[in-house]
């Protein structure tokens, strides 16, 4: 890999992924149908938008190596959010203003697509400050004259200000942005008519004790007429990380919301920085499939992290639900099991593939394992559902809804398993690494039909 000190350009990053890029994608762990770097690093996704006909998927990346560096913004793109190709990276830190460029958001604005972002730089009194950068042919991006457009926190926040998200709001562009007051995580509010010049406005909410001290990747949406606003906080319960659904009331002239409730989005512990992603027809949410401080094992085949699936967010009796869209369908090639009882599922197996059972009862257990034993344990039990983690403690999440069966949908993906559990009430998603690179599956219980299919590759060949 070329020396990491010289100064950051993005032709120099794209030049770094086309010389490493088909080598990674050769190595054993590399992921099939996630969005995953053709090199290096990869944490939060960035930018979600629809823009010229295309899903647009940005993620904070450093391509010189596989672990955290100066940010960059890698790029993906897809027409139908199952198939995908990687594009050119976006951004690159190359302006005295910034050491990285931090997570943000991405907007079409009249068929621009327009990128705000955080610049990053420890160097400066305020090290955290926003920016915009915009693109005509949706690949190539240029940074605006006017940044920082946002050049400090509002007066009593702290200096942690980052991971804006831009929305419309009637006739104006709203942004939210992660920050603190003293030790109570917070999200700032403000408003513009161009993205360029931005007014604060308010503090939409704040934790009050209860929400952690620090506010990363807030994300806002209303689904199914309910506000929520996603966000990542530190040292919520003692956690250091966790990423919850907040639900609440938002008042767009007064600026505020107010919070009722909470649900943790993911179970599992690789799982952060959500972000949503508005289609014009639905709401749609991609996490960060990984978390801070692991264990990376395919570190040492030249990329670490990767993104969750897409998936459809509804509310249904007070409760979120996150499923799988219909598109990722086209990913299904050979169905692998197809029965009407549990016994159908068992033997099925590989690096690769969905399995869906429909259970009569909410009673029965599904269990992944690779050649050494087990890998995730999922036990349905009357209101609840367990997840049994190799190496992690048990946990367990409530199921609420009225149901007379419930399903279990498992998409595996060579070393990462996400399951959602009765609709996408519960979800766990982690990062497994199998010995001998094959996952199986076992399902105890009474089923109704238990299906699996082998799921195909979602890239394009050749990286740019
Ligand atoms: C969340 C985060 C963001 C920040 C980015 C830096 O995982 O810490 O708050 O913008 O990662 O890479």
């Amino acid at each position: 890999m070329s020396n990491p000190e010289t100064k950051y350009t993005v032709e120099r990053a794209n030049a770094e992924v086309r010389a490493h890029a088909p080598a990674v994608r050769r190595t054993p762990y590399a992921l099939k149908y996630h969005i995953a770097p053709p090199c290096g690093w990869m944490n939060d996704p960035n930018g979600l938008c629809r823009s010229g006909g295309r899903y647009h998927v940005f993620y904070q990346h450093y391509p010189y190596e596989a672990k955290w560096g100066p940010m960059h913004w890698g790029h993906a793109s897809s027409a139908d959010l199952a198939h995908w190709r990687h594009e050119p990276v976006a951004l690159a830190p190359d302006q005295p203003y910034e050491e990285g460029c931090f997570s943000g958001s991405g907007i079409d604005d009249g068929g621009v697509l327009t990128l705000i972002y955080t610049a990053h730089d420890e160097r400066k009194p305020f090290k955290e400050t926003q920016c915009v950068a915009r693109s005509r042919d949706g690949v190539t991006f240029v940074k605006s004259p006017n940044n920082p457009v946002i050049p400090a926190p509002p007066a009593g926040c702290s200096a942690d200000f980052r991971d804006p998200k831009v929305w419309r709001q009637g006739d104006r562009w709203m942004l939210v942005v992660g920050t603190a007051r003293g030790d109570d995580g917070c999200a700032a509010l403000f408003e513009s008519d161009d993205l360029e010049h931005w007014r604060y406005k308010s503090i939409l909410c704040a934790s009050n004790g209860a929400y952690g001290t620090i506010w990363e990747c807030p994300s806002y949406c209303r689904v199914d007429g309910q506000d929520l606003l996603l966000v990542s906080p530190i040292g919520m319960e003692g956690k250091e990380h966790k990423n919850i659904a907040m639900f609440g009331a938002f008042d767009p002239e007064a600026g505020t919301m107010r919070i009722d409730r909470w649900q943790d989005l993911d179970y599992g512990g690789d799982f952060y920085a959500a972000q949503v992603l508005d289609d014009g027809a639905r709401t749609l949410l991609f996490a960060w499939m990984d978390m801070w401080n692991r264990d990376y094992p395919s570190a040492a085949d030249g990329w670490a992290g990767a993104l969750t699936l897409p998936r459809e967010l509804a509310v249904r009796g007070g409760k979120l639900l996150q499923r799988p869209p219909r598109e990722l369908e086209a990913l299904r090639e050979a169905v692998l099991a197809d029965g009407g009882d549990a016994a159908a599922l068992n033997g099925v197996g590989g690096d690769a593939y969905e399995l869906c059972a429909e259970m009569k009862a909410c009673a029965g257990e599904l269990e992944l394992s690779d050649e050494s034993g087990g890998l995730l344990r999922v036990t349905l039990e009357g209101n609840r559902v367990i997840f049994a983690q190799v190496g992690c403690a048990p946990v367990e999440a409530p199921l609420t809804l009225p149901f007379d069966g419930a399903e279990i949908r498992a998409f595996i993906d060579r070393c990462s398993i996400e399951c959602f559990v009765n609709g996408g009430e519960a979800v766990y998603t982690c990062r497994v690494y199998p010995r001998g690179g094959r996952i199986s599956c076992a399902l105890r219980g009474e089923a109704r039909r238990a299906r699996a299919w082998a799921l195909g590759d979602a890239f394009e060949a050749a990286p740019c």
